[in-house]
């Protein structure tokens, strides 16, 4: 099929790169210009594993094309798929202006019906404003438009391998015709029918999915309410952090005898410095502002955010406890991304911990394998090197940020005889308290002892 892909970030490009790679033919466009010439030139704008790969192997298949022609873009697909940005306003609700401004230009672009579909995450209800938008805009009113709803369910860092094997693909139409398009859309992916770059071709069986059909409403609710719930585990499992902390208890045991209850799960109840990245905390504000305005006071997700924000607060007692003067000290950050195995630094932890650090009068050495570019322009004062074992030389502390594997696996041994203190506030949890203290660490975490 022809699909046009608006909006080349990352959720827009692992979309149009894996569809491509499904074997549509996908039409890019993105506004920014920057990112269309580094497409263009086979240069990859965001780090995300096996995206490389597949869009390399889309180009040479010719299935892929990028254009900041965005008119062009909505011409040539059958189906447009609305990937733009959906930030929080300063109301916590959702700023849906980019979603607007795509509306009207597919309506004075098209020459022929289309398929509109959400992809970027939105409130429920909005798909019935996009398809008033459609069709005021639409200069006479000639050109037909279904809307449907398509969340995406992708988590950065594994996006390309979650696009390939979806535990559901949800897909909210009006009409059968709709589902029966998006069925066709997404049939070589449920049928495995693409070389999956992390299988190297060969999927193991059971990691098919299934396509679920529902109306609009309840698809865009499906996305807000499964992210919502992810980060109520996390910041529930925050709070008997901080219950352990005081009892005496260990949080990692407890949330481990959770875990095994399969009701319960173990993924998404680590505790420490809580959740970032741009889908939690603003899909957790705006599903609150979505509630509040149609009369439903959702306190859970309020708490949630709540004890999420305290966090760093909770980071800082330690911070404070252990360096007692925070000014002049060197004081190494590992992990600026807002997560592991991401550039993305939205919403990231680390960057308020760097603010804090630099308002107390720390000197600072950050490291992180990705996000140090990104980072750079928010704070040009402080020293980034790439090797964690050279940000710690000379330091009075550790501070981990963010749950990298390489950190996981650090050498604190030969770590400490680099430090002038060896003292290390770990705010993902990643090292055992006795190992660390064998080291000669003082060793600071959430709910532990
Ligand atoms: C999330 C959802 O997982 C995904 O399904 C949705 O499509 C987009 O939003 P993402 O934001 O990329 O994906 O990252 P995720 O892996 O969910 O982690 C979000 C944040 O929670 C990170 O900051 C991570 O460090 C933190 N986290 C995660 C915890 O603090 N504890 C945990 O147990 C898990």
């Amino acid at each position: 099929m022809r699909l046009t892909v608006i909006g080349c970030g990352y959720v827009g490009l692992v979309t149009g790169a894996c569809l491509a790679a499904a074997g549509h033919e996908v039409f890019c466009t993105d506004i920014d210009e920057n990112r269309i010439a580094q497409l263009s030139a086979g240069k990859v704008p965001i780090y995300e594993e096996h995206l490389g790969e597949v869009l390399q192997r889309a180009v040479k298949e010719k299935k892929i094309s990028y254009t900041t022609n965005t008119g062009e873009a909505i011409r040539a697909g059958e189906v447009i798929f609305i990937c733009v940005g959906t930030p929080p306003k300063e109301s916590g609700e959702a700023d849906l202006s980019a979603i607007d401004h795509v509306a009207r230009q597919i309506a004075m672009e098209a020459r022929t019906p289309k398929l509109v579909v959400e992809k970027s995450t939105v409130p429920a209800l909005t798909g019935v404003q996009l398809q008033k938008a459609l069709a005021a805009y639409s200069p006479d009113g000639s050109i037909k438009f279904q809307v449907a709803s398509n969340p995406e369910f992708l988590r950065e860092g594994t996006a390309v391998g979650d696009f390939f094997h979806p535990d559901r693909i949800v897909v909210g139409v009006e009409d059968e015709k709709s589902a029966e398009t998006l069925r066709e859309v997404y049939r070589p992916i449920l049928e495995k029918q693409f070389h999956c770059p992390v299988h190297a071709g060969k999927c193991p069986a059971n990691t098919g999915g299934e396509l679920l059909v529902t109306t609009i409403s309840s698809a865009e609710l499906i996305k807000h309410a499964s992210n919502s719930f992810l980060a109520l585990k996390i910041s529930y499992a925050n709070v008997i952090a901080d219950l352990c902390e005081r009892i005496g208890a260990d949080v990692e045991e407890v949330t481990h005898a959770m875990g095994l209850d399969p009701r319960i799960g173990t993924q998404f109840l680590k505790a420490g410095l809580g959740f970032g990245g741009f889908c939690f905390p603003k899909d957790i504000q705006a599903f609150i502002h979505l509630s509040a305005a149609i009369g439903v006071d959702f306190d859970m997700l309020k708490a949630a955010e709540r004890v999420n924000k305290q966090r760093i607060d909770r980071f800082f007692d330690k911070v404070h406890k252990a360096l007692w003067v925070i000014r002049g000290k060197r004081v190494a950050v590992l992990g600026l991304a807002f997560k592991a195995n991401t550039d993305d630094i939205r919403f990231a932890p680390a960057l308020e911990v760097i603010r804090r650090l630099l308002e107390e009068g720390a000197q600072i050495q950050a490291t992180d394998p990705q996000a140090i570019s990104r980072t750079k322009p928010f704070f040009p004062n402080i020293s980034y090197v790439d090797d964690p074992y050279e940000a710690v030389k000379g330091a009075d502390a550790a501070l981990v940020c963010t749950e990298w594997p390489a950190y996981k696996k650090m050498d604190w041994e030969k770590a400490g005889h680099q430090m002038s203190r060896r003292l290390v506030i770990d705010g993902r949890n990643l090292y055992d308290p006795r190992k660390m203290q064998a080291l000669g660490f003082e060793y600071y975490s959430f709910g532990r002892s």
